[in-house]
């Protein structure tokens, strides 16, 4: 999981693909292995997969889809956007573009006995039609999603995690060695409000991978904690998610 802080730079969201190139089985049969290989948020949260070509469901993109299903246990959401982080970083590394698609949809709401959460298109990319300057993808502000005078270095980095509607829903609280990562609830998105907290808590999960990858990266130890969602307090809007104690 570590070795991918350079795919964060590299990877984008793929809408437009070449159809004169194609995945080959090996690469299909790569993808599948390589998926039940990443590190989870939580341990005890079953997950599985199918690969489908994409006319199988309502997206157009991409020469596949992958249907990602899951227990509904607590922090599934969650655990769903960091995972599923690691696949999108690791695809970047394999020249294989992908995009989140959370408005696709498919008939196969089951499959092993869980059920269906979201799904990623994918398929063969040029290494020359991934991001080339990270800096002129379109994110908020520093200042709205980051408080606190440290951990700059890994600020800088972490807001270039992708979500839903770029709604960036993160919101972090740092004081010296304490970080504090709260979802905004007050997200600006074209997502009807009472699916926010679904494809935002994905979002979350995403985000939670980033922080990961890019503190090792700058060489600090930490340790994590979920939170199972409490406010911040009462005035506000923000919902806890997680707390990384720099050691
Ligand atoms: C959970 C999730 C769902 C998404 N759903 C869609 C979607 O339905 N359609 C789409 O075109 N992009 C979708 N995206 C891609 C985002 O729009 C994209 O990540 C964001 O705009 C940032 O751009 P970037 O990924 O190129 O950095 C989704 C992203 C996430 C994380």
């Amino acid at each position: 999981m570590y070795d991918m802080y350079d795919m964060i730079f590299k990877r984008k969201s793929f809408r437009r693909f070449d159809d004169t190139l194609a995945l080959s089985n090996e690469e299909l049969q790569k993808i599948e292995q390589q998926l039940y290989k990443f590190p989870p948020l939580v341990d005890d949260i079953n997950l599985k997969y199918q690969i489908v070509k994409q006319d199988k469901t309502t997206c157009k993109r991409g020469e596949y889809c992958l249907l990602v299903y899951s227990e509904k246990k607590e922090d599934y959401l969650l655990n769903i956007g960091y995972v599923l982080a690691q696949l999108d970083l690791w695809m970047a590394s394999e020249n294989i573009g992908a995009c989140w698609y959370g408005m696709g949809k498919t008939t196969e709401q089951q499959y092993g006995g869980l059920d269906f959460v979201i799904m990623l298109a994918f398929g063969k990319g040029h290494s020359v039609e991934f991001r080339k300057d990270y800096t002129k993808a379109k994110r908020k502000e520093l200042a709205i999603i980051w408080n606190g005078e440290s951990l700059v270095d890994v600020a800088n980095v972490v807001r270039y995690a992708p979500s839903s509607c770029n709604s960036q829903p993160w919101r972090v609280f740092c004081e010296s060695a304490d970080i504090q990562i709260y979802r905004s609830t007050q997200v600006r998105s074209m997502i009807p409000e009472g699916r926010r907290p679904y494809y935002n808590s994905i979002d979350m999960g995403i985000f939670l991978c980033f922080m990961e990858i890019t503190m090792k990266n700058k060489g600090y130890e930490f340790k994590r904690m979920l939170y199972a969602g409490q406010k911040k307090d009462e005035d506000e809007d923000l919902i806890a998610v997680a707390n990384y104690r720099i050691l």
